[in-house]
């Protein structure tokens, strides 16, 4: 079976109708040829946009010169009453100084440390799974979106989702997200600046709610460190964390922000990967039984640890292939800031750049079957070939996704954990439509049935 992909707009539509198709879905709002395309020019009154597919346009723009395409700061007016200034949104030297704080935090060596955690998130989805299996089709993406977001609370501040302040972060969470879908029309395009834009008061009180609660958080942490009573979690090594050029450290509203992004970065993320991976599981009886027998050998019995990641083979590729078909982050925008010239056309400065993990991931000539399942791909010639030149789910570049390492670590081991515990069917008069608000959702969620496979305790 073809997995669910959106349809595509005609080729030729009004502005306001094309405006209006992307309120709704920045996804269905794209016509067909931009599958097949190396690069599109869209021409408004207001803007100029380049969508580029051309693997070596995507290298120009996010690893030869990154400096010269800068996110734009329509981004930042959009996002600011929740993010303030954080990493995901600021630019140049301010940027800067947060990464070389932020990433020696999700290298290699810490990932390992944050195992336990995400362990025991995956252990507390597949028990609440458990009280619902059995019982009717379950709504997978409130799931997994409850797993994502108690990974991070682990991971980040040592806390459960059932932690009192957890919780009521991810509940505020989603009233924001009720309220205002961040990835709106303004945060996207150009629009002139008479154009209302303004944060509804909701918005505003969702995301001040959001932000006292983490500062509770971050200042109790900030004590814990002063007394020398705090756990070794990535809160703590951010906090205490000096930024090697200017000795600096970020202080409490600073780490409000980053905490913020952490949060919603990475949590929507990756619960809708882990949603998918699920759903694409549910209709592969295949796949589904190659990771139920290795889940079983890897995470079945006995202590698990880090080391259980590299054996988790058909996880990994289960998943990177749910990356690749449904990228939570459908598409990314930056700016021009001088002339360019881009597949010999003269581009201006100030024109809006757009690298679509979307299109690259299903572009027809770049990959064997675009559309299809079949995570067996990343062992053949073009698979390997697409996942150097045409494979950027978290990014690339300087400003690649800084949980890359973590998600690959959190995806495949939660998807092993609850595939090895249930069997896992779609529901026939629920096929998913993908559409993309934040992160890449189904319209009216992602409904599967659920089946304990193993005796759980
Ligand atoms: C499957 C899961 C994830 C996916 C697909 C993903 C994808 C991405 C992408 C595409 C970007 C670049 C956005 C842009 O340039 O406009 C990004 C940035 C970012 N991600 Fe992730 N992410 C995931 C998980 C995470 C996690 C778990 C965290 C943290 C715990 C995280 C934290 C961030 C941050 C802080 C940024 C901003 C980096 C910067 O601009 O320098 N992400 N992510």
């Amino acid at each position: 079976m073809t997995p669910p992909k959106p349809p595509s707009r005609p080729d030729r539509v009004s502005l306001l109708r094309y405006l209006r198709l992307f309120r709704t879905d920045i996804l269905s709002a794209q016509p067909a040829r931009l599958y097949r395309a190396w690069m599109a020019e869209f021409r408004t009154p207001f803007f100029r946009s380049y969508l580029c597919n051309d693997p070596a346009l995507v290298d120009l723009v996010l690893k030869e010169r990154p400096d010269d395409f800068p996110k734009s700061n329509r981004i930042r007016e959009g996002l600011l009453p929740l993010l303030g200034n954080s990493v995901f949104v600021t630019n140049g030297e301010t940027w800067k100084r947060q990464r070389r704080i932020i990433d020696p935090a999700f290298e290699g060596g810490r990932l390992r440390g944050t195992f336990p955690a995400m362990l025991a998130a995956g252990e507390a989805a597949v028990a609440r799974l458990a009280e619902r299996a059995g019982q009717g089709p379950i709504e997978i993406e409130a799931e997994t979106s409850h797993a994502a977001a108690d990974v991070i609370f682990r991971t980040l501040f040592s806390i459960p989702i059932e932690h009192e302040v957890a919780g009521a972060v991810f509940e505020a969470f989603r009233e924001h997200q009720r309220a205002q879908p961040i990835l709106n029309l303004a945060a996207f395009l150009p629009l002139p600046r008479w154009f209302p834009r303004f944060h509804s008061r909701k918005t505003r009180a969702t995301a001040r709610r959001i932000r006292s609660l983490i500062t509770r958080l971050t200042e109790a942490r900030m004590e814990e460190i002063r007394a020398g009573t705090a756990p070794a979690d990535l809160a703590t090594k951010i906090m205490v964390t000096e930024d090697p050029v200017t000795g600096r450290r970020f202080d409490t509203a600073e780490m409000v922000d980053q905490v913020a992004i952490f949060f919603l970065a990475g949590h929507e993320t990756s619960a809708s990967a882990l949603a998918w991976s699920l759903y694409l599981l549910a209709t592969s009886a295949e796949w589904q039984e190659r990771i139920a027998a290795e889940a079983d050998s890897v995470v079945g019995e006995g202590a698990v640890d880090f080391s259980a990641i590299g054996r988790l083979k058909a996880a990994r590729d289960v998943f990177r292939e749910a990356l690749r078909l449904y990228p939570p982050v459908p598409m990314m925008v930056r700016e021009t800031t001088r002339a360019e010239r881009f597949r010999d056309r003269d581009v201006a400065p100030g024109a809006q750049v757009v690298l679509s993990p979307w299109h690259l991931h299903r572009h027809e000539r770049l990959w064997d079957r675009a559309d299809e399942f079949d995570p067996s791909r990343f062992a053949t010639a073009n698979g390997r070939e697409c996942l150097r030149s045409a494979y950027i789910p978290f990014s690339t570049g300087q400003r690649v996704c800084p949980g890359a390492g973590f998600a690959m670590v959190e995806g495949p081991l939660l998807l092993a954990m609850i595939a090895r515990a249930f069997r896992l069917l779609p529901v026939e008069e629920r096929i998913p439509v993908p559409v993309a608000h934040l992160t890449v959702r189904a319209k009216d969620g992602i409904w599967l049935r659920l089946e304990p496979r193993v005796q759980l305790p």
